[in-house]
Order: structure tokens, then C-alpha cells, then sequence
């Protein structure tokens, strides 16, 4: 599938992993809906350094389901493509409920939403995972767990949604370090990868967009994580 012209919709998308693929679909030649919740500086700025034209940007809290509900009409746009990027890690069991539904619900019900467009052919649809939720075991925590939940939902609505739309899963290992993590112990988290090296942002840009391109790929969960699943 060509991306030239179709209108991609990325949450999270104003800064980091999100803003990576802004730039990556917008160098493709699709047009770009940024959406963003806190960073909206962010997403104005990029809005002025992307390639191409009609890029708009897009303010939601996905923690608030009435605002996943509505975050596909607002855009006003037939969304060719949706990449589910926006995250919420979480460290404290108080936020439980709040990861599961950023990381959970509300991508589900932007799936839902995409889905019901009038007019949409050929859609497609990215959900980011956690290649340590592809694990044979994985971690007992809530944000993996969110991850597994999601994933399982990926091949689910991939299912369901055929042969309308395709939907495919990519799992990165660490890329970037959470921004309340240390620089320095990135460097720590790398070396325990069985391939000692953290994974290349460009590289997981053109993963991104060969599972948006590739028409004979749907229910697809791919690792690109330097092995991180495998441990
Ligand atoms: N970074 C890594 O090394 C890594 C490793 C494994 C998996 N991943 C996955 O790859 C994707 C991108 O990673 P990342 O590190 O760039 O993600 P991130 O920085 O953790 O989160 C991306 C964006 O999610 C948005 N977000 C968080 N809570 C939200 C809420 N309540 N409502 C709406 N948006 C919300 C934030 O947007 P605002 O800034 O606008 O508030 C944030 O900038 C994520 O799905 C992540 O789980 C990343």
C-alpha cells in the first residue's frame, strides 16, 4: 500500500517514538493528525518541521473514555490509518485503573471508532506493544500486563476486522529511556538484551510503516527489541 496521501493518525504523536514516526509517515508522504495530550507545544513545533502539507494536530486525554470516544470525529477526517503510540507507564499500583485505560481501553475503542467510518477502504491500524509482553512469562506488573491485554486484543480486532482493515502489532524494545529513567542506566538495560544494544529509532520507524504498507500482513506481533522476548 502506497502512503502517499492517507491520513495517518498517531497518538502520542507530538514528541519521542511518536514524533520519530510523525516525521517517518510524513516523509511517505501521508498527511499527519498529531495527536497529543500534554505535549501541545511540542506538536505545534513539529507540525512546522514535517515534509509535506495538511498536517493538523489534536488534543485528548485517552485516561478519559468520553475523550476516546470522540477523538476520531474531531479530527474531522477519514482516518486511513491509525497508530496506537501514547503510553502511560506505570510504577504505582494506585494507577492501575488509569494505565489500563490509556494503554487498554481506550486504544480498543479508537480501534472501534476507526472501524465505523463512513467511507473507509483499505484501512489499517498499528497498536504499540512492549516486546517484554511477548515473553513466553511475562512480568506480572500492570503496564506489562496492559501490553499482553492489548496484544491478545491486536489479533482479536485483526480477526474481526478482515478484510476491511488490517491490524498489526509492533513490540519495541528499549529505544528511548523513560524520561524519568537516568541516561545512564539505559545503558545498563542494553547490555541485559541478547543483542547488548539498545534498538535504532530509525530502524523501528521503517518496521513501523512496512506493517502499514505490507497488504498481505494483518494479526502480525513483531518484536523489535534486540531479543528482549526472548529473555
Ligand atoms: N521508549 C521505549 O524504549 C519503549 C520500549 C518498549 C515499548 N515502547 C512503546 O512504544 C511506544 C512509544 O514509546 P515512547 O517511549 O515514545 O512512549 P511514552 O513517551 O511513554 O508515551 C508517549 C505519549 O503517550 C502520551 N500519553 C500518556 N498518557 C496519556 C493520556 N492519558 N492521554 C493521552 N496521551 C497520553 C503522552 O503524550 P503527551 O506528551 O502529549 O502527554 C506521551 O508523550 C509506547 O507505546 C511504548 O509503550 C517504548
Amino acid at each position: 500500500m502506497d502512503l502517499a496521501g492517507k491520513r495517518v493518525l498517531i497518538t502520542g504523536g507530538a514528541v519521542r517514538v511518536g514524533a520519530a514516526l510523525a516525521e517517518g509517515f510524513a516523509r511517505s508522504g501521508a498527511k499527519i493528525s498529531i495527536h497529543y495530550r500534554r505535549s501541545a507545544e511540542e506538536a505545534e513545533r513539529l507540525l512546522c518541521t514535517l515534509p509535506g502539507e495538511e498536517h493538523d494536530c489534536i488534543a485528548a486525554d485517552l485516561s478519559d473514555p468520553e475523550e476516546a470516544q470522540t477523538l476520531i470525529a474531531r479530527t474531522g477526517h477519514c482516518i486511513d490509518i491509525l497508530v496506537n503510540n501514547a503510553s502511560y507507564y506505570v510504577r504505582d499500583a494506585a494507577d492501575a485503573a488509569v494505565c489500563r485505560q490509556v494503554n487498554v481501553f481506550s486504544p480498543v475503542e479508537l480501534m472501534t471508532q476507526f472501524s465505523a467510518q463512513e467511507g473507509l477502504e483499505n484501512g489499517v491500524i498499528l497498536n504499540f506493544l512492549d516486546g517484554a509482553a511477548l515473553r513466553a512469562v511475562p512480568d506480572g506488573d500492570f503496564y506489562t500486563a496492559s501490553r499482553v491485554e492489548f496484544a491478545r486484543m491486536t489479533v482479536e480486532f485483526a480477526r474481526r476486522f478482515a478484510p476491511k482493515i488490517r491490524v498489526n502489532g509492533i513490540a519495541p524494545g528499549p529505544v528511548l529511556p523513560p524520561v524519568w529513567l537516568p541516561e545512564s542506566r539505559m545503558a545498563n538495560i542494553s547490555q541485559k538484551l541478547p543483542l547488548k544494544h539498545p534498538v535504532d529509532l530509525t530502524e523501528l520507524v521503517e518496521t513501523a510503516l512496512l506493517l502499514c504498507r505490507a497488504e498481505s500482513m494483518t494479526g502480525v506481533l513483531l518484536p523489535v527489541d534486540c531479543g528482549l522476548h526472548l529473555t
